[in-house]
């Protein structure tokens, strides 16, 4: 069966198709059927069903025959370890910790936060954390105090599991500092917290809080798989939206592992013995989905990545570690490759390594701009596929299915929607468009499963943010285009999500923080575009009447204010003085004019300006910072 016979058998009947995917995991109790749309516009899978994603990860695969296949490398460049876990080991380990949890009072439904780099710990406390049926939310290291407050408070944790420092390049981040931090900010307390001490840098434990991660486990009996319904949250992510509020993405456990599996072969090309490697952080989606979850549940052997795709020792990196391990997909993020190609345009590095069993290369995350693309197929000669997903869909929206069928690969688009998603683009009024007609990129309703069924304590926020502006369809915050073979176009996000290095962030969120400085009166900050990172924040702050400080110093200190409350990965470095920002009439802050001025491309006049004088004088600040050179 090709792609389209795949795409048309789901279309005929979803109900059968999911249904025939659910069978490739091990159920403790089988579910009746695959939707439960009762309470419609809110769609769940599998919901009756009783199963164990610990148990479909690890579990069944050492009974299965793969107890001493490898299922975890751990490579950090950085600290110069390796580490192999097999099947077998990862489940001593996991049941140990999970034994751990439950001595300390953790049970079923409970929320577990886990705060840890790029270790194989990470993936151990994950596993343990669903296997007795509570809920993990991971949080991305490079998150200062306050956005992990924010997330404790909101998914109320009985612990939090934490390492005691992260390793970037040329600097130790101690992370139990920034934890406390957060545990004094956030007005929920965790009972306890468990830290894995890393010899770069132990952390001070507080007696009765903390307990020590190896500590903790001594003497406890493992603990065993939990089953839990179908529609028990396996975890919460935490994402951007367009306020400082993030939003807690809900992965239901059926239908996470039924379509997480599914895309294995299908999509990703692997057959479960295959070393898969996404080169993310757990902290994201993708980290999710294909550095613990995807590949553990299909029985691959994934990699646990401490390292960079520069610098770490070299633009090599990536090459070294698939031809070291053997991989035959990796998964990566455009802007991986737009660093390596900028030190190594001619590929110098490539040609050091025997790189015969990589087959494929995925990219997703932002939009893959055709240069990397042609550039990374030059080198490679492999397919390299552009996929569309968000923390949302927790899998891809369009892909490229190798698994399936190799379609032809068009520059600019990551290709055809995938089973379970029928994309449209709509103009203002939800009427679909014309093919080549650009609008708001929308899925028909239900999502399949693996999707976001609501969001953690805020269902009225899920539909005022998904459902309710296109009635029948979640809109994606995307827009786009399709052609007339169907293929998917992804030109801009609708909101005010900006995407730097990979990463979503909201500059909403980062307007929240430059407002609270005292000297600042009002500000907005846009997302320009870089070379490198595809994106950069840049802020524009008019300061209080009377604040007669220099402009240099208060930017700084804006600077700092953002690295301090939203992380270094805001990458917030750009930001200037002016003294009025343009706006409509109706007040308004014209953030996309003033994008396009950045960027030099032209725009139109809005009709609703109250001053153009004004876009005189932010183009002048823009062109003092090096942009807006058109
Ligand atoms: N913990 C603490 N700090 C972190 C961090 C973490 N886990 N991750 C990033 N940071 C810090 C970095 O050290 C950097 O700090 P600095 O301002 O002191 O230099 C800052 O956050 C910005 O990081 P980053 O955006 O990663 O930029 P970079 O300049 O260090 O590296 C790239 C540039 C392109 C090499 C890097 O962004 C990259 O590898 N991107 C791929 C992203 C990716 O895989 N995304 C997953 C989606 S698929
Ligand atoms: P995240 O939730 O962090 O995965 O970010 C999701 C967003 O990243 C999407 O809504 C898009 O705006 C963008 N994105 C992800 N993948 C792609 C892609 N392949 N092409 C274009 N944009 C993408």
């Amino acid at each position: 069966m090709g792609y389209k016979d795949v795409y048309e058998a789901w279309q005929a009947n979803p109900e059968a198709f999911w249904m025939e995917a659910a069978q490739a995991i091990d159920w403790d109790k089988a579910p009746s059927k695959a939707l439960f749309d009762e309470n419609a516009p809110l769609y769940e899978w599998f919901s009756d069903g009783m199963v164990n994603t610990c148990w479909n990860a690890v579990d069944r695969h050492v009974e299965g025959g793969r107890a001493d296949q490898v299922a975890v490398i751990y490579d950090s460049p950085i600290t110069g370890r390796q580490e192999k876990i097999t099947y077998a080991q990862l489940k001593d380990r996991v049941a140990s910790l999970a034994g751990a949890l439950v001595a300390k009072g953790v049970t079923k439904g409970d929320r577990v936060i886990i705060y840890m780099p790029m270790v194989a710990e990470a993936l151990v406390a994950m596993l343990a954390v669903t296997r007795i049926g509570a809920v993990h939310s991971v949080v991305f290291g490079g998150f200062a105090s306050n956005e992990l407050a924010v997330r404790i408070d909101d998914a109320q944790p009985k612990a939090i599991i934490a390492a005691s420092c992260g390793l970037e390049p040329g600097r130790i981040v101690p992370y139990k500092p920034l934890l406390d931090g957060a545990i004094e900010l956030s007005a929920h307390k965790p009972d306890f917290t468990l830290i894995l001490q890393r010899e770069e840098h132990p952390a001070e434990l507080i007696p009765g809080r903390d307990f020590d991660w190896n500590e903790a486990q001594q003497g406890v009996a493992p603990a065993d798989c939990v089953p839990v319904e179908g529609n028990h949250p396996a975890y919460i992510l935490y994402t951007s939206g367009t306020t400082g509020q993030p939003k807690g993405v809900i992965r239901h456990t059926g239908g996470h592992l039924v379509a997480l599996n599914w895309t294995m072969k299908n999509l990703y090309n692997v057959d479960p013995g295959e070393v898969f490697w996404a080169a993310s952080d757990v902290g994201w989606v993708v980290g999710h989905s294909y550095i613990t979850y995807g590949p553990l549940i299909a029985g691959n052997t994934t990699i646990v990545f401490e390292g960079k795709p520069i610098g770490t020792p070299d633009a090599g990196t990536f090459w070294r570690v698939i031809s070291e391990h053997n991989v035959k997909s990796f998964f990566t993020a455009p802007t991986a490759f737009r660093a390596v190609k900028r030190e190594d345009p001619k590929g110098e590095f490539v040609k050091k390594y025997d790189l015969s069993c990589l087959k494929q290369v995925y990219l997703a995350g932002e939009r893959a701009d055709p240069d990397t693309i042609v550039w990374a197929q030059d080198q490679l000669k492999v397919p390299v596929i552009d996929h569309w997903w968000q923390t949302e869909t927790g899998f891809a929206i369009a892909a490229n299915p190798l698994g399936i069928e190799e379609l032809p690969v068009k520059l600019g688009s990551p290709s055809v929607p995938m089973p379970g998603f029928q994309v449209d683009i709509l103009d203002e009024g939800g009427h679909p468009m014309p093919a080549g007609e650009l609008g708001a990129i929308a899925i028909k309703l239900p999502l399949p499963p693996g999707t976001l069924p609501t969001l953690w304590n805020a269902e009225d926020r899920f539909k005022k943010s998904y459902l309710n502006t296109f009635p029948g369809y979640y809109e994606t915050g995307d827009a786009g285009y399709k052609d007339e073979d169907g293929y998917v176009y992804i030109m801009a996000r609708t909101d005010d999500v900006i995407n730097v290095a990979g990463h979503r962030l909201s500059t909403g969120a980062m307007e929240e923080v430059l407002a609270s400085h005292p000297d600042v009166a009002e500000c907005a900050v846009i997302g320009v575009t870089d070379q490198l990172k595809g994106q950069l924040p840049l802020g524009l702050v008019c300061l209080n009447a009377g604040a007669d400080r220099p402009d240099a110093e208060v930017t700084a200190e804006c600077v700092k204010l953002v690295r301090e409350k939203i992380g270094p990965v805001a990458a917030f470095k750009l930001c200037a003085v002016v003294d009025r920002l343009p706006k409509t009439r109706s007040g308004k802050i014209l953030r996309a004019t003033m994008v396009s001025i950045a960027d030099g491309k032209e725009y139109k006049m809005p009709a609703t300006i109250d001053d153009p004088a004004i876009l005189d004088e932010i183009r002048e600040a823009l062109s003092d910072m090096g942009y807006s050179k058109a």
